[in-house]
C-alpha cells in the first residue's frame, strides 16, 4: 500500500516499516501488518499516507464481440471504449472476443500485476454452456486435469449446474489463466463450449451488472481482491505444510 501511494519501491517501503518510521493509528507498524488507508490514519514520519492518487478500478460486464485489449489493430470496439476515457485505464487480464462477463480495468499498475501474476492464481469462475451432457468421467477429467497441447491443467472445481435441450451448464473455477483454457478443456472432454461467461473474479461477483455496464469498485472490494490474490489457495497451502492432515474438500475434489 505504501509503494502504491508513492513512498518508493516495495523494498524501500519495507525498510521504512522495519525502521519503525510507519505508524497505524499512532502505533508503530510491523512488517506484514495490514491497514486501511481510508479508515485508519497511516503515517510515515508523521506524514499521512493517502490512497494512490486518482487510482480507479472498474468492474465491467464485457459483452461478446468486444476485444479486451487497450487498442485493437483492426479498429474493433474494445473494452476501454465502454468505460470513461479519463483517467485512462487498461484491462486486467483478458477475455476472448466471444467470452462475456466480469473484467476489471484499472490505472493501478501494481494492483494489475498482483491480480494477474500466475504465482498468485486468483480463482475465477466461469459458466460454460456446453454441447451434450458431460457424464461422471468427463466431469472427473475436468476436475482432475485435462491433457492439453501446453500441458495438463491444474485441478479445478467443476459443478454441473443445469441440463436442458441436449446442453449443459457447467460452473468451472480455475486458478490458472491459459489462453482459451475453458474452451479447450471442454472440447478435450468432448463437450465444446457454445457460450462462456465469467461470473466471478476472486471474491467479486455482480449478477446485477448488465452486459456492457460497469461500476467502480468500492475500497473494501479492492482490499478483498488484494487479500484473495495473496491467498495461496487450498492446494498450495497443503503443499507448503505437508505434515498437516488434509481436512478434505480442497481444489480438485469437485463440489
Ligand atoms: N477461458 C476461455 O476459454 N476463454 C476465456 O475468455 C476465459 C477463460
Amino acid at each position: 500500500m505504501l509503494a502504491r501511494a508513492g513512498w518508493g519501491s516495495r523494498r524501500a517501503c519495507e525498510a521504512l516499516i522495519a525502521a519503525g518510521r510507519v505508524t497505524v493509528d499512532g502505533r508503530t507498524a510491523r512488517l506484514g501488518d495490514r491497514a486501511d488507508p481510508i479508515r485508519q490514519r497511516i503515517e510515515v514520519d508523521g506524514i499521512r499516507v493517502a490512497p494512490p492518487p486518482g487510482a480507479v478500478v472498474y468492474l465491467l460486464n464485457k459483452p461478446a464481440g468486444v476485444v479486451s485489449t487497450a487498442a485493437d489493430t483492426h479498429g474493433r470496439a474494445t473494452v476501454c471504449d465502454l468505460v470513461p476515457a479519463e483517467p485512462r485505464v487498461f484491462p486486467v487480464g483478458r477475455l476472448d472476443l466471444d467470452t462475456e462477463g466480469l473484467l476489471l480495468l484499472t490505472n493501478d499498475g501494481e494492483l494489475a500485476q498482483l491480480l494477474t501474476h500466475p504465482r498468485h492464481g486468483l480463482p475465477k469462475e466461469y459458466l460454460a454452456e456446453v454441447e451434450g451432457i458431460p457424464g461422471p468421467a468427463a466431469l472427473r477429467r475436468l476436475r482432475e486435469g485435462v491433457e492439453l497441447e501446453d500441458g495438463r491443467t491444474a485441478p479445478a472445481r467443476v459443478r454441473l449446474v443445469q441440463t436442458a435441450g441436449g446442453r449443459a451448464a457447467l460452473a468451472i473455477e480455475l486458478r490458472e489463466g491459459r489462453k482459451r483454457q475453458v474452451r479447450r478443456m471442454c472440447a478435450a472432454v468432448g463437450h465444446p463450449v457454445v457460450r462462456l461467461v465469467r461470473t466471478r473474479i476472486g471474491p467479486l461477483t455482480d449478477p446485477h451488472l448488465l452486459p456492457g455496464a460497469w461500476r467502480l469498485l468500492r475500497p473494501e472490494e479492492v482490499r478483498a481482491l488484494e487479500a484473495a490474490a495473496r491467498d495461496p489457495g487450498p492446494a498450495r497451502r497443503r503443499r507448503a505444510r505437508p505434515s498437516r492432515p488434509d481436512p478434505g474438500g480442497g481444489a480438485g475434489t469437485g463440489r
